[in-house]
């Protein structure tokens, strides 16, 4: 873990709730796709825990939505101002296991985790399909960016305004060779429950100090209790017992 003192590049919206934030001052080689940091806000006694969206060079994007106070507060903050960090938090996905043809599945804010996997699974040769659910046309986000990466793009939107009618359950193929998965607990569960396929699920939990030490992320899988910030936040779908 580390912490450090970003600087705010650019802090964009993408639609009416979701907004891309990019901060300078980081060292990109050392994160891994999958991985969080969690932003001090100020007024606020815990920090927000957020996704790394891209790492590259020493710039860090984020992709966030307002939910609260804190990711309000976010949405408020201008070019130039800095945010105390905590950076390479979590394992991050297994790019091992991805085989030649990985499947990515994200719903919502959880596609932008997605983004910097497909980027190095592509860069390290693989064939990647990466299938974006949203609930409506106007919340689709970071289709185009995909798609220059070189992935095969499918979007879902759940009211079938844009795109393939449905869930990204819908849309899924009958073969891949390793899945990832990140999203609304819903959607994770009906991923789990449709394939039979390996692959590993992104999970959010409440978090206090989000580095290990509180116990406050804990859940239970086959394997014992596990903290979502240090052993999570990615998990092998044979390491999760969902039974609902
Ligand atoms: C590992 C991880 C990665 C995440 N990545 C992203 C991301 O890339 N983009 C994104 O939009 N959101 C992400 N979230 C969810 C994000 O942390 C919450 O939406 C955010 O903390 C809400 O803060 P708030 O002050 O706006 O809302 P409030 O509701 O006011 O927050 C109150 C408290 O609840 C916590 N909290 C609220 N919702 C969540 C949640 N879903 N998960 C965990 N804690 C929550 C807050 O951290 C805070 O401590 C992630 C969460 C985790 C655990
Ligand atoms: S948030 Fe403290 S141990 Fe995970």
């Amino acid at each position: 873990m580390k912490q450090k003192r970003l600087k705010i590049e650019s802090n964009r919206s993408l639609n009416e709730t979701v907004y891309e934030m990019k901060l300078s001052g980081i060292c990109g080689a050392a994160i891994r796709p999958g991985q969080f940091v969690n932003l001090k806000l100020d007024g606020l006694f815990l920090r927000r825990p957020i996704s790394v969206c891209d790492a590259e060079g020493d710039l860090l994007t984020l992709v966030y939505r307002t939910v609260g106070k804190g990711t309000d507060q976010m949405s408020r903050m201008k070019t130039g101002e800095v945010i105390d960090t905590l950076l390479e938090l979590g394992n991050g996905y297994d790019l091992s296991a991805a085989g030649k043809q990985p499947l990515l599945l994200g719903g919502g804010v959880g596609v932008p985790p997605l983004y910097a996997l497909a980027k190095n699974l592509i860069e390290s040769g693989k064939e990647v399909t990466a299938i974006l659910g949203f609930n409506t046309a106007s919340d689709v986000f970071y289709e185009n960016e995909f798609r220059t990466l070189g992935a095969k793009v499918i979007v879902t939107t759940a009211d079938g305004s844009y795109g393939t009618k449905g869930f990204v359950t819908d849309a899924m193929p009958e073969t891949s060779s390793f899945f990832y998965a990140c999203g609304p607990m819903p959607m994770l569960k009906a991923v789990y429950h449709k394939t039979n396929g390996l692959g590993q699920f992104s999970l959010e939990e409440r978090m206090g100090c989000g580095f290990g030490a509180c116990m406050g992320c804990s859940i239970l899988t086959r394997n014992g209790t596990k903290r979502v910030c240090k052993e999570g936040p990615v998990f092998y779908k044979e390491d999760l017992a969902w039974n609902d």
